[in-house]
Formats: structure tokens, sequence, C-alpha cells
């Protein structure tokens, strides 16, 4: 059987054998909040970057493509949008392909490619029962030329993506809430599970407050963007489960799985 183990900081990705498992990378606030979002208003994919200069070099591959991201959660300067998953409109991403970079989503995206999962999910509040299940499904298939045997020991591995290495509680809650899903769906909990899902039971009545309640959410309020918070707090308001495509986020089901 699949063992769900939740990465509480970042800076466990990379001391971590991914090897055949399965990732799924969240940041609620705001990145993978923002891919879910674009995906959904018609975006053609979503190339993560590590960093400012790796997003302008890919758009010299990509000259159509937008250029979005942030520093300290605001605009970067010259690029076509933030990171705030409102501004993630069809009228401003349809039919487009986009260049993201972020503080902390995207580097835990490339981080979990890095170590060797063999799928990489994005998972928010927004699309968090349907990500329970691709990932259930995804997690008691064997692949070849993996073994099954040796996928479901490699299990499930939700990160947390933080802010700035630091523990983020909206993403713990988060991976909580995904940890509930996935044992509900007969999947076993490493004890970092285990205490993600007791972290969300605190919150489950009203995941707003655990936004409201973390430092980033805090952080994003006192800089504007405290719209962002109830935004991200809506659950399961859309079926997209975005995944890491060679180099391209694209939707899971529109990719013909
Ligand atoms: C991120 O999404 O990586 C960070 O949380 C920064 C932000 O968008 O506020």
């Amino acid at each position: 059987m699949s063992k769900v183990h939740v990465l509480r900081l970042p800076g466990q990705i990379g001391k971590t054998d991914m090897a055949l498992g399965v990732a799924v990378v969240i940041d609620v606030l705001r990145a993978t909040s923002s891919i879910v979002t674009a995906l959904s208003s018609g975006s053609t994919g979503i190339i993560p970057a590590a960093n400012r200069e790796e997003a302008l070099k890919l758009r010299e591959s990509y000259p159509d493509s937008l250029l979005c991201g942030e520093e300290q959660s605001k605009i970067i300067p010259g690029f076509d949008l933030g990171n705030s998953p409102r501004d993630f409109t069809p009228e401003n991403v349809q039919g487009k392909k986009l260049i993201l970079t972020t503080s902390n989503g995207t580097k835990a995206i490339l981080g979990a490619k890095a170590q060797g999962a063999s799928a990489v999910f994005m998972c928010s509040f927004l699309n968090i029962d349907a990500v329970a299940k691709t990932v259930a499904c995804e997690a008691s298939r064997g692949d070849a030329p993996h073994d099954e045997a040796s996928r479901k020991e490699k299990g499930v591995f939700v990160i947390c993506s933080g802010s700035h290495g630091e523990f983020s509680l909206e993403d713990f809650v988060c991976a909580g809430a995904l940890a509930d899903r996935l044992a509900n769906k007969g999947l076993a909990l490493e004890e970092s599970a285990t205490e993600a899902r007791h972290a969300y039971f605190q919150y489950r009545d009203d995941i707003l407050q655990a936004l409201h309640d973390s430092q980033h959410g805090k952080y994003l309020e006192a800089i504007g963007y405290g719209a962002d918070l109830p935004y991200c707090a809506r659950v399961s308001v859309t079926s997209i489960v975005p995944y890491l495509a060679d180099h391209v986020i694209q939707e899971y089901a529109a990719a013909g799985h």
C-alpha cells in the first residue's frame, strides 16, 4: 500500500528520494493557487522558472509567452503579471503560455522533479478533491518499466513550499486536508502526514481562518493583497489537476490521463 509523507519544510526536498514516487506540491499563498487558476482560465501551459534571470532566458525561447512572477510577493518590474491568482483571468491568459517564477512554489516544483518523482502534481484548496482522486489512482498503479512493488514502496510525497525556507501554516493545513482525503481512500499515513491531518482538523470548518492565522497571509494583507486570502481559501471549486509534463505544467486530464 502506498504511504503518504508530508514534507513540512522545503529544505527536506533535497534530502528525500522521490524516485518512482508521486510528488504533490502545495503553495496555497499563492503559486499553486495561481497555477490552478491560470489553467482554469485557459492558459495553454505554465513553465516554472527558478528565478527572474531564468524566466527572462526562457522568454527568449518562448517570445509569445507572458512573463509572470513575484519577488517579495510583488510583481517583478517589467513582467506582464505578478503572482496574485486573481490576475490570471481568461482575459489575461486564455490561449497563452506563461513563464512563472515565485519565491517558493516554482522552486519546490523544480525541486520535486530534480528528486526523481515519477509525477509532480500541484495542489491548492481550490482543486484538492480532484488532486486526491488523481493521486490515489496514480499511487495505486504500478508503472512500467518500474515494477508496481517498487512504486508502491516509494509512496506519495506532499511538499509544503513554505515561505523563504520557513514553515507555512496554510501549506501544512492544506497538506493535512489532502492526507485526510487520501487516508479516506485507503492510503496509509506516515506520522508527518498524520500530524498535518490533525492540523487540518483544527481548521476544516473555517479554512480562511488558517490563512488569516498564517504569517504569509498577514504579510499579504499588509501589502494590499488581502483579497487573495478568501480567493485561495475556497475548497474544491475546480477539478483541474496541474502536473509537470517534462518542463511545462499542464492539465492532467487534458493530456489524456
Ligand atoms: C510563492 O507563491 O512562491 C510565494 O508564496 C510568494 C507569493 O506569491 O506571495
